[in-house]
């Protein structure tokens, strides 16, 4: 049995500690906002945090999460009202949608820890999260736009 916290919620599991963490995630928790891209630790789809950093969940086994805090989009803010979610909202960010949980997820870890972020330091930050529609020029204005209303916001 592997015991963690996801979204600040106690979890336990019955699977092979070998099984990735997003098959866990997905299937026997049913979060399925976080997705399958690559599978590789390629795309960034499957972005999650694990105690506040992003991770690969396609490629982490679910033994790393053990007693450990995972967060998923799903855990983000219940009420649409991260700055990251208002932001990507406004600028109407998403195309397909499929790679923008976890573009938000990286972009949450970049916020997290730089709350004005240059250009480049967001490009450097979101380099690993592919998005097929190119949605890179909204990403980086909401990223912008979500750091703005983060300082509107302080401290929490
Ligand atoms: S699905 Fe995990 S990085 Fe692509
Ligand atoms: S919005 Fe379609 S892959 Fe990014």
């Amino acid at each position: 049995m592997t015991k963690f916290f996801v979204n600040g919620k106690p979890v336990q599991v019955d699977v092979d500690p070998s099984t990735p963490l997003l098959w866990v995630l997905r299937e026997s928790l049913a979060l399925t906002g976080t997705k399958f891209g690559c599978g590789m630790a390629l795309c960034g789809a499957c972005t999650v945090h694990l105690d506040g950093k992003a991770i690969r969940s396609c490629v982490a086994p679910v033994s790393r999460a053990e007693g450990r805090q995972i967060t998923t989009i799903e855990g983000l803010s219940t009420n649409l009202t991260h700055p990251l979610q208002k932001a990507w909202i406004e600028l109407d960010v998403p195309q397909c949608g499929y790679c923008q949980s976890g573009q938000i997820m990286s972009a949450a870890v970049l916020l997290a820890e730089n709350l004005k972020p240059s250009d480049e330091d967001i490009d450097e930050a979101m380099g690993g999260n592919i998005c097929r529609c190119g949605t890179y020029p909204r990403i980086r204005k909401a990223i912008h736009r979500a750091a703005e209303l983060a300082s509107e916001r302080g401290p929490k």
